[in-house]
């Protein structure tokens, strides 16, 4: 008898999430050496997954694709991990390199483990490793009120940095702890925003999750010999070519926890994975979730995310 078949989303061509994702049954993966059969039980939905499902990485996305950078599910011993390095969150049964599969605290529910990793390890990384401020040193944040964003701030408080949280819209601005400076940033080119950092002694570091023309504006608030972290352009437009000629001065980089991953052994991740975990036991990297919807439910989950504004994330049960 051949097994039953299983349940997966599928892009077979670039563009908007909600219209482009398909759902098909298939034969369950073959599980080749090395690999083990993941049953996935929750996925996040995160706008890196909508920027690869837009066609904004084709060189490095080969359609046909199951999407899903994230997720937890479990192994056939009935242990819960966590599948890394590779897309495919978002079907019943993934597929995964032995090697990529991380366990988890019997603690953390599957709803944190499903958003412990893309935001929480991002954040932590650029602070711990990319960034690396004395304590005192000032930071600004910006899409304050995102999942990141969050994260962020407390993140950065704890480790003795002064935060400094921006939104762009007053609504944004009202549901953040007003234990953080906030500063409501319009537009891309919001002088006033800019001009608020300076009186108030300029900034150390900017963690950019914008990019396009805000980036240039953004910066013209950091101090001689600033950092600058370009880690998403949620404008959908680049860093502008002549940002470095306005501040050929600062330090420039961008993040991308993709790359950091790829470079660093089991040992380092599953080290940075325990902090990372001991912190959303803290609350301090803890997902608000907006919604689980069905795998079946794809569709609706993508028009929720993309339409609702939700404050929170947005999961799929694949189970
Ligand atoms: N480089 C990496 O490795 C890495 C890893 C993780 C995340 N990221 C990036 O981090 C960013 C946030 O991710 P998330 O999961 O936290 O997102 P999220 O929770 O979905 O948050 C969306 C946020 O983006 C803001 N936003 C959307 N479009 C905007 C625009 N055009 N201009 C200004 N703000 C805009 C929204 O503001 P409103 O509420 O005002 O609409 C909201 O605060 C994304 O760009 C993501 O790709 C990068």
């Amino acid at each position: 008898m051949s097994p039953a078949p299983v349940l997966r989303a599928i892009v077979r061509q670039f563009g908007i999430a909600a219209q482009c994702v398909e759902l098909e049954h298939a034969a369950p993966p073959i599980t080749e050496p090395g690999n083990v059969a993941v049953q996935m039980k929750l996925a996040a939905i995160n706008p890196s997954d909508l920027i690869t499902i837009s066609g904004a990485y084709p060189t490095r996305t080969r359609l046909p694709f199951i999407p899903g950078f994230e997720g937890v599910g479990t192994l056939a011993d009935g242990s819960r991990v966590l599948p890394l390095g590779s897309a495919g969150a978002w079907q019943q049964i993934k597929q995964s390199d032995a090697d990529w599969c991380f366990p988890l605290p019997a603690w953390l529910s599957d709803e944190q483990a499903a958003t412990s990793y893309v935001n929480p390890m991002t954040a932590w990384l650029m602070l711990t490793e990319a960034l690396r401020l004395p304590a005192g040193a000032r930071v600004v944040i910006n899409a304050a009120n995102s999942a990141i964003g969050l994260m962020l701030l407390k993140m950065a408080q704890q480790t003795g940095l002064e935060a400094v949280a921006m939104v762009r819209r007053q609504s944004a601005a009202e549901t953040l702890d007003t234990a953080y400076p906030i500063v409501i940033m319009r537009d891309a080119d919001d002088q006033q925003a800019v001009q608020q950092l300076r009186t108030s002694g300029g900034v150390d570091a900017v963690l950019d999750c914008i990019g396009g023309q805000g980036a240039l504006t953004l910066a013209q608030a950091l101090k001689p010999g600033g950092a600058f972290i370009s880690y998403g352009l949620l404008s959908g437009e680049a860093i502008p070519a002549d940002f470095w000629r306005h501040r050929p001065d600062i330090a420039f980089s961008y993040f991308h926890l993709r790359l950091w991953v790829h470079q660093a052994s089991r040992a380092q991740i599953a080290s940075k994975l325990d902090e990372v975990f001991a912190l959303i036991r803290r609350g301090v990297a803890s997902t608000a979730i907006a919604a689980i919807f069905p795998l079946a439910d794809i569709s609706e989950a993508l028009h929720f995310c993309q339409q609702q504004r939700p404050s929170g994330k947005v999961l799929i049960h694949c189970g």
